[in-house]
């Protein structure tokens, strides 16, 4: 209800990616400048769920003096986790085993208890859709789209998406002259878990060869093909960008791991393909995979702003009475969109998007002509 709220929480949830602090700090500024108080919960729920797990506090109180510093910073001063769902909690037993447990109405019941009137929910589409599922039993939510995938429908872009791709970008750079050096084929793994909007943009970017993404199946056979006719026509080395989803004509994706109570982990198709390529070209091949290093350091320019505009946003949101949406931007401005329909499918590469027109105006191979 507009204008009857007082307190609110904040809270990180997912993979880490780098502007969270700065949407923690838009969010603070705002909602202290309204008078409101802000707490944060430590590491996704858990700072509510498993409140022995933290000396200081699961939840702790936020101002401006707290978060003053923070939006240049990469990770989130709250910490997160990918294993926090509330509804499918694993709670250990008296005998020592994990049961999984729906343990949601102490969420809820948490917020009410302790007159907190609001939650912003920073999130990917996981953290969202249970940000959604609070939302239907009756808590008060904003979420804030996060993830260096860039795979969320509503919002042309997640803060994280743009340092992850400068980042890349300034690896995929580096390996240009010790590729020539070599003549070899170095084959760069990017994240992005189900989308290939990472290699895309960081593959142009960073002028590869071949750009593989899950969207488009790869022919292997063709990956060679188009690289051996580029060696032929002089350029003697090859950059092949590869997102961690990519998969070949009629197979699946790379799986790294399967743990209970958390999405599968991706990883491993790059090196495979560099051991392919290889034998399929007869050029020295290696592969490397970046992993991690994409999420981490400082967020650029780009991601600060976003993370601070959505931080700020989202407060502005809860101001104006606004339960149950997310804050997107659909340039030149900031929007509000049911989190239903923000989490409803995947944002997809897709077949005929300006990125995929440039590939083939550039001759970059995508493993499919
Ligand atoms: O969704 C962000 C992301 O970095 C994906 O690109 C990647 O597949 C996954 O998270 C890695 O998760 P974790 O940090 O659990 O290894």
């Amino acid at each position: 209800m507009p204008g009857a709220i007082k307190k609110i929480a904040i809270n990180t949830g997912g993979g880490d990616a780098p502007g969270l602090n700065a949407v923690i700090h838009g969010a603070v500024y705002a909602a202290r400048g309204l008078g409101w108080e802000v707490v944060g919960i430590r590491d996704g729920y858990d700072g509510i769920l498993s409140p022995e797990l933290y000396p200081g506090g699961g939840v702790v109180e936020l101002n401006r003096s707290k978060v003053r510093e923070i939006s240049h910073l990469g990770g989130t001063i709250l910490g997160t986790t990918n294993r926090g769902n509330p509804f499918h909690r694993l709670v250990e037993q008296p005998d020592g085993t994990k049961v999984e447990t729906d343990c949601s109405n102490k969420v809820i019941d948490y917020f009410r208890d302790n007159g907190i009137d609001a939650l912003i929910a920073v999130g990917g589409d996981g953290s969202l859709a249970i940000a959604n599922e609070l939302h239907k039993k009756g808590l008060c939510v904003i979420g804030v789209p996060k993830t260096i995938d860039n795979d969320l429908q509503s919002t042309l872009m997640t803060f994280g998406f743009n340092t992850a791709v400068s980042f890349a970008t300034d690896c995929i750079d580096r390996l240009h002259s010790t590729a020539l050096s070599h003549q070899r084929i170095m084959v760069v793994e990017v994240m992005g878990r189900y989308v290939g909007w990472i290699a895309l943009h960081s593959g142009i970017a960073g002028r590869a060869d071949t750009i593989l993404i899950p969207e488009i199946p790869y022919s292997i056979e063709k990956v060679a093909a188009h690289l051996k006719l580029k060696h032929q026509q002089g350029k003697p080395y090859s950059i092949v960008v590869v997102a961690e989803g990519a998969k070949p004509l009629g197979g699946e994706v790379t799986v790294k791991s399967r743990e209970p109570g958390r999405v599968e982990r991706l990883g491993g198709i790059g090196e495979t393909i560099a051991a392919q390529l290889q034998e399929l070209t007869g050029k020295e091949t290696r592969s490397i995979v970046l992993g991690h290093l994409l999420r981490g350091g400082s967020p650029t320019a780009l991601d600060r702003n976003l993370g601070v505009t959505f931080g700020a946003g989202a407060v502005h949101g809860l101001s104006k009475g606004l339960n149950g949406v997310m804050v997107a931007i659909k340039p030149p401005k900031l929007e509000f969109v049911p989190l239903q329909e923000a989490i409803a499918e995947l944002k997809v590469v897709p077949s005929d998007s300006e990125a995929i027109l440039v590939c083939r105006a550039l001759d970059i191979g995508l493993g499919d002509l």
